[in-house]
């Protein structure tokens, strides 16, 4: 039975002393988008915006109870009986359990405390945060014995499986994997990551959150997914060897151009696209050209709004605003898209007059506030066991 109550905090959390904590960060990523299921690349990274987690065995064999301080949401359901149910969140959290216990690994009844400083819907993978930092704590907390990339596997998983959205593996492998400093330049391939310094000389990285997030993001997104299998259907029947877009270059897409849908064509070859400027994004921050860099990701843009069509009028707003402006090198949409946030590469004394600026002008427009968050390249996740009280 599971049971689910959003008005008082349940009585567990008084005087709650835990045995596991848990950081676990959301990512941005730099450039490549919609590539991760595509099995092409990506330049994602943990931030320093996390959720954290609070763990505890509570000696029975199966009751887990879970509260969410930020939402004041709770749920307590039994381990044999993990139906999805109406809420997201809660199927977040469900469907890791189920992801876990397929595998052959035992767990009992827990307690857990959930403190999130991520917005929901903005494109900073709140989602695969909450995923991984359950999983990583479970494991810890029981010794299951699972390594890093099962983390990331099973997370993805929950989200396959229990939340029915088809997302890619980039979320959950920055989520876990990412290194303080760093971006990670992933094969989604192989999974070969090479980890990049993330120097952006005298710029940081600015997160502008439209506070939009449009419904049509889910369906839209498996669409998108379903679009690009289809090309890779077809263009198997000539290729066999062909397994994913990834096996595809720009001149063998051409041959395909009267057998492909005009759309399937161009969602195609945006993602062949990408995937190169992916590559050549990250030659240029290691030679330091911020101009490249952010060039390129305006093209990622262009990509993403008129040829991927994933993007929306507020995002579009803003990245056309900034484009004027010399000491933005580069903006575009990151994420899913239909909202969300649009990741700015932005010199730092220039912030704070440009986010007073675009907000006014945001506002204006859409009647809607503007969020700003400057975020920092940080670690994955972070289990610690220093007995804690609060
Ligand atoms: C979402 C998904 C990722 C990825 C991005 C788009 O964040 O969870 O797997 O596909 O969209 O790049």
């Amino acid at each position: 039975m599971k049971k689910e109550n959003s008005h008082y905090p349940p009585q567990f959390i008084e005087n709650f002393s835990s045995e596991i904590q848990v950081a676990s960060p959301g990512r941005i990523n730099l450039i490549g988008e919609h590539t991760d299921y595509n099995q092409g690349f990506v330049l994602p990274t943990a931030i320093d915006r996390k959720i954290y987690f609070e763990l505890r065995k509570n000696q029975t064999l199966n009751t887990c109870r879970v509260y969410s301080r930020t939402f004041q949401k709770h749920v307590e359901f039994s381990l044999s009986n993990l139906a999805p149910g109406k809420s997201s969140w809660s199927n977040y959290i469900l469907g890791v359990i189920d992801e876990i216990q397929k595998r052959g690994k035992k767990l009992e009844g827990f307690d857990c405390i959930i403190n999130s400083e991520l917005p929901i819907g903005a494109g900073i993978s709140s989602s695969a945060a909450l995923e991984c930092g359950l999983a990583a704590g479970l494991n810890a907390l029981f010794e299951l014995g699972l390594q890093d990339m099962d983390l990331v596997k099973l997370s993805q998983d929950a989200e396959n499986n229990f939340v029915g959205s088809n997302c890619g593996i980039m979320d959950q492998y920055a989520s876990v994997m990412s290194r303080k400093d760093h971006l990670i330049l992933l094969d989604c391939q192989n999974l070969h990551a090479e980890f990049i310094p993330a120097d952006f000389k005298n710029c940081k990285i600015l997160l502008l959150n439209t506070n939009v997030a449009h419904n049509l993001a889910d369906g839209e997104y498996n669409t998108r997914r379903q679009e690009c299998e289809e090309a890779v259907r077809i263009i198997q029947l000539t290729y066999p060897q062909v397994i994913s877009l990834r096996d595809v270059n720009l001149s063998m897409l051409e041959e395909f151009k009267e057998e492909l849908s005009p759309k399937i064509y161009q969602r195609s070859r945006y993602v062949l696209e990408e995937n190169e400027r992916v590559l050549k994004a990250t030659q240029a921050i290691k030679r330091g050209d911020l101009n490249e860099f952010g060039k390129l990701m305006y093209q990622s843009h262009e990509g993403l709004q008129n040829h991927y069509e994933v993007s929306c009028r507020e995002l579009d707003y803003l990245v056309d605003h900034s484009r004027s402006k010399d000491f933005i090198y580069g903006s575009r949409m990151m994420g899913g898209g239909f909202g969300g946030c649009t990741i700015n590469i932005i010199e730092v004394d220039r912030i704070d007059a440009y986010v007073k600026e675009v907000s006014t002008s945001y506002k204006e427009m859409f009647h809607i506030d503007l969020d700003a968050i400057i975020v920092v390249p940080s670690e994955g996740t972070v289990v610690s066991n220093e007995r804690g009280s609060q």
